[in-house]
Formats: C-alpha cells, sequence, structure tokens
C-alpha cells in the first residue's frame, strides 16, 4: 500500500504545557490531530473548571492561524477537588475527564491523590453523572519495583476502585504491561486504555543499553519486549478498547541530559508517521485508523472527525528535526531508531 486515508486523527493523551513552550509544540499536534485531551499537570495544576477555561483560553490563543484544533480539557484530581465544581465543569461542556495522578507518580503530580478516601466524594459524584477518570496507573510506595508499579496498582488501587464504583468509566492511561492490556480485556465495561505511540516502538533496553539515553526515559517507564508485543498486539487487533494517546510530553534537553533527568517523550511531530510504520510492519495499516481516529471518540462518546487525512509511503525517507525550537529551550523529538516513509500528505 503507497497511500492511506483515514478520518482524521486525534489524541486522547497529550502534554501542551503553557506559555512559550506551549507556543513551539502545539502546532505539531494542531497540524495532524483534529482534537487531544490536554492534561492538566502545569505548575500549579489545573484543578478548578475556571482553571481549565482560562487554560482553554489560552491554548485557542495559541493554534497556529489556519488550523482547526479542539482542546479538550480535563482537571487535576486532589483530596480537595469539590463535586460540584466538576458537575458544573461537566454540564457547561468544558470538562471531558479528570485526571487521577498518585501523589509523586510523575512530573508534577506531588498535588496529586495520596489518601483515595479523601477523594471518593469527588470519583463518586464522577460515577454518578458519567465524567470518566483518566489514570496515571502506577503505585509510588518505595518498596515497589518501578517496573512492577502499574501492575501492582491494578491489583491493589484500580481493581478495588472499581469493584466499589462499577459506574465509574475509567481510562488507564498509556498503558505499558500485558497485565494491563489483560486487565482491560478482562473487564466487562467501563474500562478502556490507551497506548503511546514510544511504547509501540521501544523497549526499556532503549534507555539502558549501551549508554544511558535520557530521551527514552518517560514514565511509565518502558518494559521488556514481551510486554510491547502485547501492547502492539491489542493497538492492531482493532478493539475498540484500544486507542491513541499519545503523551507526547516536551521537556527542554537541560532539563532531560542532565543527573536527575525529567520523564517524557516528544512525539506529536513524527506520531502518524511512526504509527503508519508500526502498522505496516504488523500487517494492520486497515486497523490504524481504529486506533488512531474511531476508538477514542467512540469511548468518549464523541462523534469520529468528518475530515480525513492521507498518510503517503515515500521511496526515501521522511525528514523529521532531531530536535525542535520553543521559546521555552530546545527539545529533542523521539527517534523510533528506523527510517520513516510515511508522510502526511
Ligand atoms: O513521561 C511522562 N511525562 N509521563 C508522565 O506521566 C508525565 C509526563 C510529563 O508531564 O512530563
Ligand atoms: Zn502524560
Amino acid at each position: 500500500m503507497r497511500s492511506l486515508t483515514i478520518r482524521r486523527p486525534d489524541d486522547w493523551h497529550l502534554h501542551l504545557r503553557d506559555g512559550a513552550m506551549m507556543e513551539g509544540v502545539i502546532g505539531d499536534t494542531s497540524r495532524h490531530f483534529a482534537r487531544a485531551i490536554i492534561m492538566p499537570n502545569l505548575v500549579p495544576p489545573v484543578v478548578t473548571t475556571a482553571d481549565a477555561r482560562a487554560y482553554r483560553e489560552r491554548i485557542v490563543n495559541a493554534i497556529p492561524d489556519g488550523d482547526t484544533f479542539e482542546p479538550l480539557m480535563t482537571l487535576y484530581l486532589t483530596e480537595g477537588t469539590s463535586p460540584d465544581d466538576l458537575e458544573e465543569g461537566k454540564a457547561s461542556g468544558l470538562i471531558t475527564a479528570v485526571k487521577l495522578y498518585p501523589a509523586g507518580a510523575t512530573t508534577n503530580s506531588h498535588g496529586g491523590v495520596r489518601d483515595f478516601e479523601k477523594a471518593m466524594p469527588a470519583l463518586e459524584r464522577m460515577a454518578k453523572i458519567g465524567l470518566p477518570l483518566c489514570v496515571h496507573g502506577e503505585v509510588t510506595t518505595p518498596d515497589v519495583d518501578i517496573f512492577d508499579r502499574e501492575k501492582v496498582f491494578i491489583d491493589t488501587v484500580l481493581d478495588p476502585l472499581r469493584k466499589r464504583l462499577p459506574e465509574l468509566k475509567v481510562t488507564m492511561e498509556h498503558v505499558t504491561t500485558s497485565d494491563g492490556i489483560d486487565y482491560i480485556k478482562s473487564a466487562e465495561s467501563n474500562l478502556a486504555g490507551s497506548i503511546t505511540t514510544h511504547h509501540l516502538i521501544i523497549n526499556r533496553n532503549a534507555i539502558l543499553v549501551g549508554g544511558i539515553r535520557p530521551h527514552y526515559y518517560c514514565l511509565p517507564v518502558a518494559k521488556r519486549e514481551s510486554h510491547r508485543l502485547a501492547l502492539r498486539a491489542a493497538a492492531t487487533s482493532g478493539d475498540r478498547r484500544f486507542f491513541l494517546g499519545t503523551d507526547s510530553a516536551p521537556h527542554i534537553d537541560p532539563l532531560k541530559e542532565c543527573g536527575c533527568g525529567c520523564a517524557g517523550i516528544y512525539t506529536s511531530i513524527n506520531t502518524m508517521s511512526c504509527l503508519a510504520h508500526v502498522f505496516e510492519q504488523d500487517n494492520a495499516l486497515d486497523r490504524l485508523e481504529a486506533f488512531a481516529s474511531l476508538n477514542g471518540p467512540a469511548w468518549y462518546g464523541l462523534p469520529a472527525n468528518d475530515e480525513t487525512i492521507t498518510l503517503v509511503r515515500r521511496d526515501e525517507p521522511v525528514d523529521f528535526p532531531a530536535k525542535i525550537e520553543t521559546g521555552a529551550g530546545t527539545v529533542t523529538v523521539f527517534d523510533p531508531m528506523f527510517p520513516l516513509h510515511w508522510d502526511v500528505a
């Protein structure tokens, strides 16, 4: 196949940041994607509907002229989140989902949830009004090995929560393990999972073999190869419970290339090319549209986009920049370690 036309994709997990960084990266998303779920882990985080309204305004003002792009806003769940504020946010059409960061799990998550009892009033209201919970599914207890944190989260936090609130609609974000895939498949309802571009391509060797490579470090951290293969099988299967959430997370190079580097991989600019490569390798190009453009909107109860994009396979590899320059500094672009021949026309 040399050319593939699909409905315009959406990104169901995106870090746009704010200010100069946002201005430097937003065009890489709005060029290809119609909508994205915007993560709320700013400093300070987006915790109220009023915060989200103001942030949305800043995003809309930064969209490059000529692009149409709809930011879907999320709120950062805290132990003090007001159920009434959530309800108002959903009723006004502003809030698409609420994000759960276990405190300390990742970048700017220290204001997240430590004691789940304290977040129960908000979670109960969400279950009642049908507001989805997007979950960073890792425990943060220091005695749990970082490669086991997703599985332990499923067993000790997510499954008990879903048993307690079966009506709560949960998106397990950036699934990185076969345990996560199996858990999602075993659920009867109200559970789906997003998968990133980079977790379909790298395993943990990318971070650690031949030297330490900070631009492949993200959270949840990439796991061993058998897990990557399970993610590939789920993403390329067409199963409606799995869809794209890039988790594209720009950090400036000095914050990645240092003694204690930040987690995050920047993939917005080449995600569609990477995905076309992955789906082609797995003889599943006919299911790329389901993963990138259909399953996500169906899960969130939104229509698929009417517009389309066309991917073309070029004879020569497509040139993506190794780095982009933003007003906040230089950001390294995800290098899939193979040439990319698919291009968005
Ligand atoms: O790698 C990551 N980067 N994982 C996250 O959960 C957060 C993100 C960020 O905001 O940089
Ligand atoms: Zn993220």
